[in-house]
């Protein structure tokens, strides 16, 4: 099958909100608003997770720079996007479609029914490679992994405060539920659905 790739805009440099602002207001949000998300505001936060920074690294930082992490989309009512599963290929700034399909509830029922994860336009998914890291680390190169986690966790957790947006930040799911439903390569650890408050 030949694959989708869709091309991303550029993100903003710039925003109206201040870091401290986004600091200092940024909280977990469990309900979102009907409308749907621009393509606009995903690629956004997409960039924010684990775009290019200006020295050709990333927005996070990362343990030896091994960049363990993969980012996907769950694209529900996303303007412009097929609802289905989409890779975020920060060297190009483009997504790959994985699959199409609305699999929303199906990725909450995973969580442990968590219904607010069904009802959000979009869910970034945070996908490790182990191996990109115990390479050079061995064993602890595993911590390094779930700190690198936690920095494009805050990353899109400040991003979406700075657009009056909304998360939360999702580690309570079923590991094996989550994987059948994405059948992606590396282990799954951590889900941030997000959308309009
Ligand atoms: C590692 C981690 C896992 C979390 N998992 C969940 C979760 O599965 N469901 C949920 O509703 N909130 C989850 N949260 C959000 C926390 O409950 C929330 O951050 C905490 O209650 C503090 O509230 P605040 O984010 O509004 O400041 C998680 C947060 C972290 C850091």
């Amino acid at each position: 099958m030949r694959k989708v790739f869709i091309h991303l805009p550029q993100p903003s440099l710039k925003g109206s909100v201040s870091v401290e602002e986004a600091l200092y207001r940024r909280r977990s949000v469990r309900s979102f608003g009907s409308d749907g998300l621009t393509l606009q505001e995903i690629t956004q936060i997409l960039w924010a997770a684990y775009g290019k920074n200006a020295y050709g690294k990333k927005t996070a930082p990362s343990a030896g720079a091994t960049y363990p992490l993969d980012i996907y989309l769950v694209a529900g009512n996303v303007e412009g996007l097929t609802p289905g599963l989409y890779q975020y290929n920060s060297e190009n700034h483009i997504l790959t479609m994985i699959r199409s399909g609305d699999i929303r509830d199906a990725l909450a029922q995973a969580a442990y029914q968590q219904e607010f994860i069904g009802f959000a336009p979009a869910t970034i998914i945070l996908v490790a490679q182990f191996a990109r890291t115990t390479h050079f680390y061995g064993k602890r190169g595993e911590r390094y992994v779930f700190i690198d986690t936690g920095h494009v966790g805050q990353n899109v957790s400040l991003q979406t405060e700075a657009m009056g947006l909304g998360t939360c930040m999702i580690g309570a799911f079923d590991d094996k539920k989550v994987s059948d439903l994405l059948t992606v390569k590396g282990d799954v650890v951590y889900l941030m659905p997000v959308g309009r408050i």
